[in-house]
């Protein structure tokens, strides 16, 4: 039997779920940085009303920003406390061989969170005229990038090859 003939039902769904709710996490950091690199261009160039998208001002620009990064961080908060407090938890039981990655995957989501809060704090302060501010809203941007990209391909290629053997999807506990 291949690997791929022994897969499970549930394991593939489960596979295919994860997949799903990590690929807009990816996409939107991603958008997140190309959008916070143009607004820190414009506020560089010190032109507070060029229009820089779609025919909005920099100011109209920043407070997208603000919001888009308050939705995603509200959203990637939410996917990681689901996965500590109930895919996880079933993890570690129906394989206690585990128990290091899951303490490095929640370690990961601890580290992810304070990212967070210093996100919430920056974008809280954006002003698209005050490069500054921009500037310490996009190096926080870049570093939980850089974290969450490593992250989540860490997570798919730990628990993908656990999924895979179980009958039950981790939702039924
Ligand atoms: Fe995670
Ligand atoms: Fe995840």
């Amino acid at each position: 039997m291949t690997a791929q003939n022994s897969r499970t039902a549930a394991g593939r769904r489960m596979v295919e779920e994860l997949r799903l709710a990590h690929r807009p996490l990816r996409s939107d950091i991603a958008q997140l940085g190309v959008a916070i690199g143009m607004l820190e261009e414009a506020a560089l160039a010190a032109e507070p009303v060029r229009e820089i998208v779609a025919g909005l001002t920099v100011g109209q620009f920043a407070w997208q920003i603000k919001s888009r990064c308050e939705y995603f961080c509200d959203h990637l908060s939410l996917h990681h406390g689901i996965e500590d407090q109930r895919m996880l938890p079933v993890m570690q039981r129906q394989f206690p061989q585990l128990r290091s990655v899951i303490t490095r995957l929640k370690d990961e989501h601890e580290q992810v969170s304070v990212l967070i809060l210093e996100i919430s704090v920056a974008a809280r302060d954006l002003r698209g005229d005050d490069a500054d501010s921009v500037g310490r809203l996009r190096g926080n941007l870049e570093r939980l990038a850089t974290l969450l990209a490593g992250h989540l391909d860490y997570e798919e290629a730990s628990l993908f090859p656990y999924f895979e053997q179980m009958t039950r999807d981790w939702h039924q506990g």
